[in-house]
């Protein structure tokens, strides 16, 4: 038997009793709930993304609903979730499809990997579990299986790094059963070959794997080194007004981008004077509630509350993207997840409804 028929027949042996059988998105063939699993899955772990993609279903059961639903609302349902520009494509790609392609997703990877937020393994997951298609995925999980399965060197997401990878695994790609194959690519990588501590003695393929012949499983797959990530503090305001709090739309791109979030202080600005003069309210003493620290892909954040009752100043217009919400409508509000953190802590019966 071929290395590679047999590497994708023990996976799918393993699978057949270890997989995981129970996803919500495991019995679909419906190419919009595939796709807004695996963009869920992105970065993001199966137990955080079930409820989001619950949710996300029985508000939008289908594309024509997405498509025709204000992007607030998506980034709402999206919030907490993380890297938001996940959230946008979604809702960009749902236009394209209704617009240029008759509202059914195309069935060919290489044009489904032309839509906005698809890149090339999410478009061949989506052509192999809805339409057939013959093709191989490369998510983190699965770089790190080929990594170590064939010990190779270097660090993934470099090019040339990829392109070996994606030469690896069409190389053990099988012809049958391709979307029960890479799905157990998946879960053997997300339960098994885990990145701190893979279970290599319950490893249908660790009789050829390398890395565990050479005992360098946990030096492979090669990471950057990892250099502390800079930091940064930034003030925000809690201002409340008869029990509802200002919050602020953050700008489309970026960090938080189009969510709602707390007014931040500029660098050197006094907290009363900067509500006065910027926010049109007069708090005559702010209280500093407990710091919250939280980590971005390229820095780490420290946000500094300052919680103050907020009286309006007569005359002063408000500033455009600013909203009070009353702490029921929050729940359904697109904060980002530390943001609802922090209103939680300080008004502990907030929950998300
Ligand atoms: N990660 C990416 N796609 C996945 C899927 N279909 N099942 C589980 N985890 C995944």
């Amino acid at each position: 038997m071929k290395t590679s028929d047999d590497f994708s027949r023990r996976l799918l042996i393993w699978h057949q009793r270890h997989g995981r059988h129970d996803l919500p998105w495991a019995r679909t063939r419906d190419p919009y709930r595939v796709w807004l699993s695996e963009i869920m899955l992105q970065q993001t772990q199966v137990a955080t993304v079930i409820p989001y993609y619950q949710r996300f279903l029985a508000r939008f059961p289908g594309l024509p609903e997405l498509a025709a639903a204000p992007v607030a609302e998506v980034m709402a349902l999206w919030s907490g979730l993380g890297y938001y520009a996940r959230a946008r494509n979604l809702h960009a790609c749902a236009g394209v499809v209704m617009r240029d392609h008759a509202g059914s997703f195309p069935q060919d990877a290489t044009a489904i990997a032309k839509l906005p937020g698809i890149g090339r393994s999410t478009a061949n997951a989506i052509a192999v579990f809805c339409f057939g298609a013959v093709a191989s995925i490369l998510d983190g999980n699965v770089k790190r299986v080929l990594c170590r399965h064939f010990g190779l060197p270097g660090i993934p997401g470099q090019p040339s790094v990829d392109r070996e990878l994606w030469r690896l695994a069409d190389s053990v790609l099988p012809r049958r059963a391709v979307g029960t194959y890479i799905q157990a690519q998946m879960d053997l990588g997300a339960t098994l070959c885990t990145r701190t501590k893979p279970r290599c003695g319950e490893c249908p393929l660790a009789g050829s794997c390398v890395a565990l012949s050479q005992d360098r499983v946990l030096q492979l797959p090669e990471s950057k080194s990892r250099k502390p990530l800079p930091s940064r503090e930034v003030r925000v305001l809690l201002l409340i007004e008869a029990g509802r709090v200002l919050l602020q739309h953050r700008p489309p791109s970026g960090i938080w981008g189009g969510l709602l979030s707390l007014p931040e202080l500029p660098e050197d600005a006094e907290p009363s004077a900067y509500a006065a003069s910027a926010l049109g309210c007069a708090v005559n003493r702010f209280e500093t509630l407990a710091p919250l620290r939280h980590n971005f892909t390229h820095f780490r954040l420290t946000l500094l509350p300052l919680l103050g009752q907020a009286t309006f100043l007569p005359h002063v217009a408000e500033s455009a993207g600013q909203c009070w919400l009353a702490r029921s409508e929050l729940a359904a509000a697109a904060l980002p997840a530390p943001i609802r953190s922090l209103l939680e802590a300080a008004f502990p019966e907030l929950g998300r409804g």
